[in-house]
């Protein structure tokens, strides 16, 4: 086989993405597929919100607005295949749908959230999780919305309202330093990331589009993110570390860190779709085994967005509370 990871002589100096999937080619699986993959535009997904419609009437409703799609491996999904995006769609300002990648659902289906729990959601906006993780509760128990940007704290606002939510506080801070006067049973930390799963490769120029250069200090704040949510967990409470990007030192380098500095567990995740196993050796580095039980989901292997999710228990798995 050739190396379909040759960089053309005028990419050289520009993206750091195409580097960076030459470099992981041999912890990708079928690495030629998803090069070939990136050049198709990203799959519409629409999230059903069943707190304010039932899954057959929006598919109902979806149908007469001209909206064709198909279902998903998980029930409140489904895949938009032809929909006229110039058309405001009724259902959507009703409230019955929330537009979110496949992946995007994933880390809230692993947090395994009931209307009994205090959650909260670290780094929520515009939201797509923390509404989720609201209509998985029936809208009961109570959820903190937190994020440190104003602007996405508008949208996160938003959607809460038009998904008919009432469980859920918002709160506007840096998480690595926020301070409530409770302690949470389930805990997302989607951290603030590269986002190299949600890139695309242009076909016919070969660049990368939609990538973000120049963030370099991510790593050091997805550490004091999990850190700051580690601690302010409840022993026996679930900590769910999710990122839309493929990149290693934000990934299990991160998971690593909290293993090293805090009494954490790694816990197996039971999702609709299969993942790969967390990366444990790369570059001549050796990580912590259990990190096999984290799972990277692949651009090419689940048609939506690339993501990686970490379940953390603390205390030992078993006492993990239901
Ligand atoms: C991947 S996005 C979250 C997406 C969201 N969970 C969803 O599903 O819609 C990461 C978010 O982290 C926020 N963020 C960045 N740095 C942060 C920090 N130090 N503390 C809390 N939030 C932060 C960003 O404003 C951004 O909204």
């Amino acid at each position: 086989m050739g190396d379909r990871f040759y960089l053309p002589e005028h990419l050289h100096n520009a993206p750091p993405f195409l580097k960076i999937l030459k470099e992981y080619r041999n912890v990708i699986p079928f690495p030629d597929h998803l090069m070939e993959h990136l050049k198709r535009p990203l799959p519409v997904y629409f999230r059903i919100n069943t707190l304010k419609t039932s899954i057959d009437s929006a598919k109902k409703l979806l149908e007469k607005e001209g909206v064709e799609f198909l279902q998903t491996e998980v029930a409140e999904v489904v895949k938009v295949t032809r929909h006229d995006h110039s058309r405001p769609l009724l259902s959507y300002h009703l409230g019955y749908i929330y537009p979110q990648a496949l992946s995007s659902c994933l880390p809230v289906l692993a947090l395994e959230v009931n209307p009994e729990c205090a959650v909260l959601d670290l780094c929520a906006a515009p939201g797509g999780k923390a509404t989720f993780m609201a209509q998985k509760m029936s809208d009961e128990g109570f959820l903190v919305a937190n994020d440190r940007t104003r602007g996405r704290i508008t949208s996160l606002l938003a959607n809460v309202k038009r998904l008919g939510i009432t469980n859920t506080i918002v709160t506007q801070g840096r998480g690595e330093h926020l301070c409530l006067p409770c302690t949470f049973d389930r805990i997302l930390v989607d951290a603030p990331c590269s986002g190299q799963g949600k890139y695309r490769i242009d076909p016919d120029s070969g660049t990368v589009k939609h990538e973000v250069i120049g963030k370099t200090n991510l790593p050091a704040i997805q550490k004091a993110l999990i850190k700051r949510a580690f601690d302010i967990l409840k022993p026996g409470g679930i900590l769910v570390y999710s990122t839309c990007t493929l990149n290693i030192e934000e990934n299990e380098e991160v998971i690593q860190f909290l293993l090293e500095k805090r009494r954490a567990s790694l816990m197996p995740i039971d999702l609709p779709l299969q993942g790969q196993p967390g990366i444990i050796s790369f570059r001549g580095k050796e990580y912590d085994e259990q990190i096999r039980l984290a799972k990277r989901f692949y651009p090419h292997e689940i048609d939506s967005v690339g993501f990686f999710i970490a379940k953390i228990v603390k205390g030992a798995p078993e006492k993990a509370t239901p």
